[in-house]
């Protein structure tokens, strides 16, 4: 295993509520507050890390091992790095571990504090394997704050007992939108939803991410200096 350090797998039993954007700006986070940091986007399928961050780049290999991709500061690893765009990915079952073996064991991640992986939507096996291969990952569960999302606090929960993965906490995206220099703050969908989820899961609210405005080229991956509510949730993390 050439993967070493914390490993946070960010999850949820819903598909598009933003995990992949989260994995991102938590990661970019972490490396900014000095943390050595990895992002593996285990969405073997369905992988949208290399369009999310606008990689083209492909992996270098050194001895018959991988070395990751290098975004800012954060080391990325993606099977979009692997195959040809439009290609399908077939493989099933038993397949999906030897990616996972293959992202764990074969790639140069050098010495890593925290690596963050962004997990594919559901229930699937990705989080089952996952814990075979690293019984000690914890899961950040990411909801929206519609009320409705407490019935995927149920999946999310069963999934997590499935796989015997510890939950580190809730993340609730799309929380509110805040016009840009105004204090106001418009709850979109709705509220309760985070706080709803981690009363049922017995576990933490991490934090409340706002929607944010994409930039011209479509991206929610901020620049620079990570915005205040990545921040505190990034220092929970490594508390
Ligand atoms: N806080 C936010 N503000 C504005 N847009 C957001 C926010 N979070 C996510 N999005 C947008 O919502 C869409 C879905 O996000 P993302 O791909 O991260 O979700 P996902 O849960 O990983 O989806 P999937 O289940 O397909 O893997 C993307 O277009 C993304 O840019
Ligand atoms: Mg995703």
């Amino acid at each position: 295993m050439l993967l070493k350090g914390n490993v946070i797998a960010v999850a949820s039993g819903k598909g598009g509520v933003g995990k992949s954007t989260v994995a991102v700006n938590l990661a970019l986070s972490l490396a900014h507050m000095g943390k050595k940091t990895a992002l593996i986007d285990l969405d073997i399928y369905g992988f949208s890390i290399p369009k999310i961050l606008n990689l083209e780049a492909k992996p270098k290999t050194l001895n018959n091992k991988m070395i990751p991709v290098g975004f800012q500061d954060i080391k990325v690893m993606s099977m979009g790095f692997l195959v040809n765009e439009n290609a399908p990915v077939v493989w099933r079952g038993p397949m999906l571990g030897k990616v996972l073996d293959h992202f764990f064991d074969d790639v140069l991640w050098g010495e890593t504090d925290y690596t963050i992986l962004d997990l594919p939507p559901g229930t699937g096996d990705v989080a089952l394997d996952m814990h075979q291969k690293l019984p000690d990952c914890q899961e950040i569960i990411v909801t929206t704050p519609h009320p409705a999302a407490v019935h995927v606090a149920e999946r999310a929960g069963t999934m997590a007992q499935k796989s015997g993965n510890k939950i580190l906490g809730v993340i609730e995206n799309m929380s509110y939108f805040s016009p840009p220099d105004l204090d106001e703050r418009y709850h979109i969908f709705g509220e309760g939803g985070g706080p709803a989820l981690a009363e049922t899961l017995d576990t933490q609210l991490l934090g409340k991410i706002p929607i944010s405005i994409p930039d011209e080229k479509g991206s929610t991956v901020f620049e620079g200096t990570p915005p205040r509510h990545y921040t505190d949730i990034a220092k929970k993390i490594i508390l």
